[in-house]
């Protein structure tokens, strides 16, 4: 009889909040790590949400999910992160009235350096860790840097949500199934600056390119349409996405751990090893494949004017994050 894997323990940050409650049911249900692996969920708050995570632990025993071994709630990331293998990092701080950006980044620093450093102490060996919670590339970044025993590239940041949207409005204006577009790819921060890329995009036996040929659709509409969906939404629902971005995380994680599809890509956040000019340790979205458990950066994708700057403006953005931090003295 084949011997079933063991359990896998993973860390949900933010495990009362919007995004938390879409994730951790789905996770619960193999979603994320298949219908073999059992799993055990640590659910990590701060104090005053520990109530309220404390009734979604309920729920999730109340689901009475086959793959779910155990849940537990923390308010002490050295407790939460102990053993992990997966680390999802939702939690974070959100803007509120008049904080500054440099206000949200300072807060976020703390936060992200406090949870680098437990996960560094006490994660499993080979953790992977996502940051889903804004500014999440700079997030990752302050996390990686305060964990220098784990190597970089497994800390990541989610754009994953921008490449799934990238597909949607592809397919809307192609007519194409989602399922038959392949091959989009996101560049840089997830903020409004980031570049979504369709040059290389296969649409059923059509090229992307032929779709990015009408500049009008790609400027004015595609874009735009896509980099500025997550603020759409923010005004639409009076809250942030949830829903797409529970769902995102855990496609990031699944293709993460079982392999991206054979003749396609997705987008990661990860740390820049210098491919395409960006610089060292930023991490910045690019097109990945996983093999074997790590993802790769495609390499060789021709990158004309028109990607080139936009690439770089958004490279210039993760720049400036990342000296504000630094003057901060998170990394
Ligand atoms: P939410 O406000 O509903 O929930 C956030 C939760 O995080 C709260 O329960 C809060 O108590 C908890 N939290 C705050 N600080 C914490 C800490 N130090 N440790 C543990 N938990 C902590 O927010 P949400 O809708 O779930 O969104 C979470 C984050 O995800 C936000 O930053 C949002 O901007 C971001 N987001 C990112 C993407 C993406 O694609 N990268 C998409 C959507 C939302
Ligand atoms: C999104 O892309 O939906 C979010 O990152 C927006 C936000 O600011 O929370």
């Amino acid at each position: 009889m084949a011997q079933s894997p063991s359990p896998a323990v993973v860390t949900v940050t933010g495990a009362a909040g919007s995004i938390g409650y879409a994730a951790l049911f789905r996770i619960a249900a193999g979603a994320m790590l298949g219908p073999d692996t059992p799993i055990r969920l640590r659910l990590l708050e701060i104090p005053s949400a520990v109530s309220a995570a404390e009734g979604t632990a309920m729920e999730l025993d109340d689901s009475a999910f086959p793959l779910l071994r155990d849940v537990e709630v923390h308010d002490d990331p050295k407790r939460g992160f102990d053993g992990t293998d997966v680390a999802l990092l939702i939690g974070s701080r959100p803007r509120s009235k008049g904080m500054e950006r440099g206000d949200l980044l300072a807060a976020n620093g703390q936060i992200f350096t406090v949870q680098g450093r437990a996960i560094n102490q006490v994660a499993a060996d080979g953790v992977r860790v996502l940051v889903v919670g804004n500014p999440a590339n700079t997030n990752a970044l302050v996390a990686a840097n305060n964990a220098p025993d784990i190597p970089a590239e497994r800390f990541t940041a989610l754009t994953r949500l921008d490449h799934n949207r990238a597909i949607a409005q592809l397919a809307r204006r192609s007519g194409a199934a989602v399922k038959d577009i392949r091959r989009v790819a996101i560049w840089g921060n997830h903020s409004r600056t980031q570049y979504p890329d369709i040059f290389h995009a296969r649409v059923g036996d059509r090229s992307g390119a032929e779709f990015a040929a009408d500049r009008e659709w790609l400027t004015g509409d595609f874009i735009p349409t896509v980099a500025n969906r997550g603020s759409a939404i923010i005004e639409a629902r009076g809250a942030s996405s949830a829903a797409s971005a529970a769902n995102a995380a855990i496609d990031h994680v699944h293709d993460w751990v079982l392999g991206t599809p054979e003749d396609d890509w997705t987008s990661v956040a990860l740390p820049s090893t210098g491919a395409y000019g960006v610089p060292e340790g930023l991490v910045s979205s690019f097109p990945v494949r996983s093999v074997d458990g790590s993802w790769q950066i495609v390499d060789g994708l021709e990158i004309d004017d028109f990607s080139r700057k936009r690439i770089d403006a958004s490279v210039a953005e993760l720049e400036s994050e990342r000296d504000a931090v630094r003057v901060m003295g998170f990394i």
